[in-house]
């Protein structure tokens, strides 16, 4: 198999997994070779072996591409009117879902599709090499069932999330949609799916019902994330932390004991933020800081949708996270690459060792503390995907 190695990288952020959660492993004056898909060594460029190929990366940094583990890309519509309320004042509400669920539920396969692909180039040229998207705008068994199909003709991070509120038919009846939800529902979407969720919250789904919902997932073979106190300090987190979920998402409004029971987890629950929902909604940001002290292990997604967080950006979800939720730089850059790999139980994305997929990103800075310095530039230089350039 030809191998190709990158020279001269100023430094080369490993995320080196022997070092525990956290440390970037930085390589300085580094190098690092493909073979295939797979990294087969980094090093020094001193003590690079001979490749087929090779080419220099005049002393940029190279990073792991972004893990982003938390989108919701299967819809239709558009809510820039809702934003422009809500930067006049008004406040966020769940009850926004369903403007984006109308709009899905008359749009065809192929716009879906088209949007998706969109959605997923923009996301390539800022350097994400690794994406999860979710159902919930279509709400019906064939429409989230579409969705999801979609979804993983394209990824492989796939999550059904028929649970994100309750239809408007079924508005007196919400026991009836749960059981849609977590009987043929589920049926048609298990198939085509990795992951169940649901929206824990006032105005979505209690407790009760989302203990069902996860339960009834997991006996079908998926596993299980949460979105989780997001508008209120409620039951989501704690739920997710007792059934053992990879992620409880936006963790806004955590009590001490949510903290402590994210931290006591040990990583099995990883706390997953999301900055862009707070800017695009003006609610305050979560507190990263409490989070790691605690001990928790924190990753950073968009959470991109039409709604509550309208980007696609994770170095804009680094910078935000860093000058507003008290992470160092190297926090964040772990947290947007191996944290979203410990979200989604992935061990071969979010690093980059022997081994593991060569996702990566040509940045052109010197150091990737310049994802947080020079905030809205566009550093992503090159995006390398299994092996292949694939931007720059
Ligand atoms: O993660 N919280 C629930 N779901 C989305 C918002 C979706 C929307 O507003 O359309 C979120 O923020
Ligand atoms: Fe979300």
């Amino acid at each position: 198999m030809p191998s190709h190695a990158i020279t001269n990288i100023g430094t080369l952020v490993t995320n080196d997994p022997s070092l525990g959660p956290g440390p970037l492993g930085p390589i300085q004056d580094a190098a690092l070779v493909v073979e295939g898909e797979r990294v087969a060594w980094v090093g020094t460029s001193s003590r690079a072996p001979a490749t087929d190929s090779h080419r220099d990366a005049g002393g940029r940094a190279v990073i792991p591409g972004f893990v982003d583990s938390h989108s919701h890309l299967l819809y239709a519509g558009d809510r820039t009117e809702e934003f422009n309320a809500r930067m006049s004042g008004l406040p966020y509400t769940a009850g926004g879902i369903r403007t984006t669920v109308a709009a899905t539920r008359r749009a065809t396969d192929a716009e879906l599709t088209a949007r998706l692909a969109r959605h997923l180039r923009e996301m390539l040229r800022q350097g994400t090499t690794t994406v999860e998207t979710k159902s919930g705008y279509g709400l019906t068994v064939s429409l989230e069932s579409r969705a999801l199909r979609i979804a993983s003709a394209a990824l492989e991070e796939v999550t059904y999330l028929g649970a994100h509120v309750v239809p408007p038919e079924f508005a007196d009846a919400p026991e009836d949609y749960v059981a849609l939800v977590t009987g043929p529902m589920l049926d048609a979407c298990a198939p085509h799916a990795r992951w169940i969720d649901v929206f824990c919250e006032r105005g979505a789904f209690d407790a009760d019902q989302a203990r069902a919902i996860l339960l009834a997932g997991r006996e079908r073979g998926l596993r299980l994330r949460v979105h989780a106190n997001q508008l209120t300090a409620g039951p989501g987190v704690r739920l997710a932390v007792e059934l053992g979920a990879s992620s409880a998402d936006h963790c806004t409004h955590l009590t001490d004991s949510d903290i402590d029971a994210l931290a006591a987890s040990r990583g099995r629950t990883v706390a997953t933020l999301l900055p862009g929902c707070e800017f695009s909604t003006r609610a305050p940001y979560p507190d990263a800081r409490r989070l790691l002290d605690a001990g928790a292990l924190v990753a950073l997604a968009t959470d991109c949708n039409p709604g509550s967080s309208y980007t696609s950006s994770m170095p804009f979800c680094v910078a935000v996270a860093v000058r507003e939720m008290g992470m160092t730089p190297d926090e964040a850059v772990w947290s947007a690459t191996a944290g979203g790999a410990a979200a989604l139980d992935r061990t071969d994305v979010g690093r980059l060792a022997p081994g593991s997929r060569a996702d990566l990103v040509l940045l052109d800075a010197p150091s990737p503390v310049h994802l947080a310095y020079r905030p809205g530039v566009p550093l992503v230089a090159e995006v390398w995907r299994a092996g292949r350039r694939v931007v720059g």
